[in-house]
């Protein structure tokens, strides 16, 4: 949820940290602060209420050098928006900054009598607190202070902590909440995530959980809790500055709409082999295809989404009983799974912390699981038993776009390779559904390609106060999708319903110009769909439909139609993504919103 980063080098560090932040808030924009070691290797501290830029504004007047601190941008979850809980804390010799969530911080208040000394309503100063009593319990000793330290702690951290008395020294640790460390040609760094290390280098390595990180302006050094020596497992950047950057676009989501196609090919084309999926690569054995007898889907928001629209094109391919749970509910239940349940594991971030809870349950229910990921070396991708990395490259803006159509790419090919395996397809059938698929790409381009028609259109939009999305069976699932989209950046209130549930109670909010997106590109109900269209129509709704090029319908029903290239029924969902994600994008830019930073949001959600 926070940014967190920390540099220690030859280069400005003020200038490394507020330009890694700007890169990092996405995750978080409540507030921000620094703390860095000035010229003459005393602690300075800023940190203040807003967003970055505000923090750039009041440290823009501070003429100190500095070759070594940390930055924070905040998402709050312990006290209020105020500057005073804002990042870095600081205790005694110690200054912190921490993303997670100290569940017993109140007990470790009392225990090591912290009352009367806290400036901040905060968790993370209560862990500075209790730092600061084993640091100097240990006669300054970083590595003991920190091994007792994280032994009180219960919750998940990341934190980069400077000592007074060690000017030049960042110390890292983390259990849960991502970090990523690289020592490169300009210093030594370690963030929340790679957006802040790119611009220095293309080798990383994630901070292995319960060790500690030394990063000095020479070197990193990890070390497990027993002091010994580990060498890190380097990784590779695969993508570069470039896709963290907006590249002209007005914001990060337009942009991240565009790259759909090239990110779709990236997903698909690798694990072609003679035109069928093949998986071998992926490191995913055709046992565990073949052998299951139900499949799992576990998920959160749009990755869940996905989800839904997997389970509903899997299970009449398969012929397999397939479910999706919520994580942040399927991990406090009972779930029927055993090892003949397949679970899918879909997740962006790779670090939502309720899908991998959900993840770990199914896990010790002895499920084999694959988990669609975007983000390499992420814990989920880490502790799941298979991986199936999605190649969107990074998503920034907070409203998921890419990563769900490249998942919704990824679901395809396990439900064909799956289908192979198992026998439902031969070569040809296979064959044939990867063509299919393929299709849907230009199809997805073309609507991109006409995305200021959609502008005009969402006008009526703007001044409303609700709209309702509908559609049956897989066009259901885009419902969802759709009315996510725009309740996250347009503040509008959104609600999806399966169409002819509508008549069973929703259908009495529908009066005069209500708008309703209805969806009908699935040829097996498009008659049904349209009719629930007619009901909501006679009852003065506002009606946008979304259909095939082809599709017939009366004079007068749409208020506005949206056509979408003629493509199979079961991979319309790309095209009709794009329709839907660019309403909410100019919903949000005709409401004159901060499109990439909607309020109260942050990107992977790494708390429960
Ligand atoms: C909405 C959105 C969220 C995420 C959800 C899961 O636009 O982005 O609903 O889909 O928080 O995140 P990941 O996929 O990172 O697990």
């Amino acid at each position: 949820m926070c940014g967190i980063i920390g540099y220690t080098g030859p280069l400005e560090a003020k200038e490394v940290l507020l330009n890694g932040l700007s890169g990092l808030e996405y995750r978080g924009y409540d507030s921000a602060g620094i703390a860095y070691f000035d010229g003459e290797s005393k602690l300075r501290l800023i940190k203040k209420k807003g967003k970055v830029a505000v923090l750039k504004e009041a440290v823009s007047g501070d003429r100190e050098t500095s070759h070594c601190g940390i930055g924070h941008t905040r998402w709050a979850t312990h006290g209020g928006v105020t500057d005073e809980n804002a990042h870095p804390h600081r205790q005694g010799g110690v200054t912190l900054i921490h993303n997670g969530i100290i569940e017993n911080y109140h007990k470790l208040t009392a225990d090591y009598g912290l009352e009367g000394l806290l400036r901040s309503q905060t968790d993370s100063e209560v862990a500075a607190g209790v730092l600061n009593v084993f640091y100097e319990r240990f006669g300054n000793d970083p590595l003991i202070a920190i091994r007792h330290f994280v032994r009180e702690l219960k919750g998940s951290y990341a934190f980069c902590i400077l000592f007074d008395d060690r000017p030049g020294e960042i110390y890292a640790v983390r259990s849960v909440s991502p970090l990523v460390a690289a020592y490169t040609p300009s210093g030594a760094m370690a963030a929340s995530d790679l957006t802040a290390l790119i611009p220095y280098t293309k080798e990383y390595f994630v901070v292995p959980e319960n060790h500690i990180v030394r990063l000095t302006p020479y070197k990193i050094r990890v070390y497990d809790m027993e002091y010994n020596r580990v060498e890190p497992e380097m990784l590779a950047v695969s993508w570069n500055v470039d896709a963290a950057m907006k590249n002209g676009y007005p914001y990060f989501m337009l942009k991240e709409i565009h790259e759909q196609p090239e990110a779709l090919k990236n997903t698909i084309l690798p694990r072609l082999n003679k035109g069928i999926p093949d998986l071998t690569d992926d490191g995913i054995p055709d046992e565990i295809l073949k052998g299951c007898s139900r499949i799992q889907i576990v998920a959160c928001g749009t990755a869940m989404h996905a989800g839904m629209a997997a389970r509903a094109f899997l299970e009449p391919v398969l012929r397999l009983p397939a479910a999706v749970s919520i994580a942040s509910e399927f991990r406090y239940e009972t779930p029927l799974i055993d090892e003949h349940t397949l679970v899918l594991v879909i997740s962006q971030s790779g670090e939502t912390i309720d899908t991998l809870a959900a993840m770990r349950l199914a896990r010790s229910c002895h499920a084999p699981t694959i988990a669609v990921v975007n983000v390499k070396g992420s814990t989920i991708a880490r502790e799941s038993d298979y991986v199936f990395y999605t190649h969107a490259g990074p998503e920034i803006a907070v409203a998921s776009t890419k990563a769900y159509s490249v998942q919704l790419a990824s679901l395809y090919l396990i439900c064909c390779r799956m289908a192979y395996v198992r026998g439902v397809y031969d070569n040809i059938q296979a064959a044939e559904f990867v063509k299919a698929l393929l299709e849907s790409v230009p199809a997805m381009e073309t609507v991109i390609r006409g995305h200021e028609m959609i502008r005009e259109a969402v006008s009526p939009l703007i001044h409303s106060r609700d709209a309702f999305f509908i559609g049956r069976g897989l066009d259901y699932t885009f419902s969802l999708e759709g009315a996510l989209k725009l309740k996250e950046i347009s503040y509008i209130h959104a609600e999806a319903y399966a169409a002819g549930e509508l008549k069973h109670g929703t259908i009495a909010l529908i009066s005069d110009q209500v708008p309703v997106i209805a969806i009908a590109t699935q040829e097996h109900i498009f008659a049904k769909t349209i009719s629930n269209v007619r009901e909501v129509k006679a009852r003065g709704a506002y009606v946008i439909l979304l259909t095939k090029e082809s599709a017939m319908v009366e004079d007068g029903l749409a208020d506005l139609h949206i056509r979408i290239p003629e493509i199979a029924d079961r991979f319309t969902v790309f095209p009709i993504a794009a329709v839907l994600q660019l309403i909410a994008y100019y919903a949000s830019v005709g409401k004159g919103l901060n499109v990439d930073q909607p309020r109260n949001l942050a990107k992977s959600v790494t708390v429960e």
